[in-house]
């Protein structure tokens, strides 16, 4: 099977280019030929040139578009809300559609925040809430990517493990701190299901090989307060969980967490917890 991989220089894309090209075809598409050396192939596209993007997928002609490439920063989406709909939504369904004229499947990676946090364990056919410009421009992304190629699958998840700049992961943040003594503040009333990275791939590459489309949740089994978040890791790690002082979010208390019953119908197993992902990460070692 031949991937194309968008966002290679990423923190998903890297490490799905990581992931699968041992045992697949990969095709990672980069802005600058160079920003991704783990992979074997690059193709060059912009996300802020449909003619790029047509480019890449007519010239690599991947069984599957996995799409990972994004404004991802929440803080540049609420700066400039859009650039991010032009990047996370336009975009998206552009690529989508070239995927749709080549007969290519199309994955759409999205987000847990597509919805408020407002209650939590939200299932895949709810309605959607986002309450930020990211989530907005997401959620607007998973519209544009259906219009464009029904047959889509769109992945909502939320991940943790080594990313190449070393920076991008709620996992490196607590390990670096810790690792250096520092006190760091961990939210106690914002819970999500993060998954390791490396579970988010496989689990995508189920999808795929199911040839299943709609929305899925690709995530952890149990919901986390990030600063209960830091305390595993401070376990199993052998760091000092003292070092963490809670602390709360402004604004209402936000539970992210997601359901994920037809992944767990398609595997028939429980996904991991997110103490067993924070183990396998320990395993791995960095990126
Ligand atoms: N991180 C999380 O916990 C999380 C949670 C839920 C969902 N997600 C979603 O997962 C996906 C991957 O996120 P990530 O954390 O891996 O993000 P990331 O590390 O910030 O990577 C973003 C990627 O998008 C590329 N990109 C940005 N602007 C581009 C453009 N104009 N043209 C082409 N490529 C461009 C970047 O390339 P350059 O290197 O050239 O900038 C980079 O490879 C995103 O869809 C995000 O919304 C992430």
């Amino acid at each position: 099977m031949r991937w194309l991989i968008t966002g290679a220089s990423g923190f998903l894309g890297a490490n799905a280019v990581r992931a699968l090209q041992p045992r697949a075809e990969v095709v990672g598409m980069v802005r600058d030929a160079g920003s991704a050396p783990w992979c074997e192939r690059t193709a060059t596209g912009d996300l802020l040139s449909a003619e790029s993007l047509a480019g890449a997928v007519d010239e690599v002609r991947p069984d599957v578009v996995l799409h990972c490439a994004a404004l991802a920063d929440h803080r540049a989406c609420e700066q400039d809300p859009d650039l991010a709909h032009r990047l996370n939504a336009d975009a998206s369904g552009t690529l989508a559609g070239a995927a749709a004229s080549v007969g290519s499947r199309f994955v759409y990676i999205s987000t847990d925040a597509v919805f408020d946090g407002a209650r939590g364990w939200y299932a895949e056919d709810e309605p959607v809430s986002p309450t930020s410009a990211y989530g907005r421009s997401k959620a607007a992304g998973e519209k544009a990517v259906i219009a464009a190629h029904p047959s889509a699958v769109i992945a909502r998840t939320n991940f943790f493990g080594w990313s190449p700049s070393g920076d991008r992961s709620i996992l490196e943040f607590f390990t670096r701190e810790l690792s250096s003594g520092r006190r760091v503040p961990g939210y106690v009333n914002y819970v999500v299901t993060s998954l390791f990275v490396e579970d988010v791939i496989d689990s995508i590459e189920r999808i795929v090989e199911a040839e299943e489309h709609g929305v899925f949740h690709v995530v952890a089994r149990d919901g986390v307060a990030k600063a209960d978040f830091g305390r595993l890791v401070a376990a199993e790690f052998d760091l000092d969980a003292g070092l963490i002082d809670d602390v709360r979010v402004d604004g209402p208390d936000r539970d992210l967490s997601l359901r994920s019953d037809r992944l767990g119908h398609l595997t028939g197993t429980a996904m991991p917890s997110q103490a067993e992902g924070i183990a396998r990460a320990r395993e791995r070692g960095n990126f």
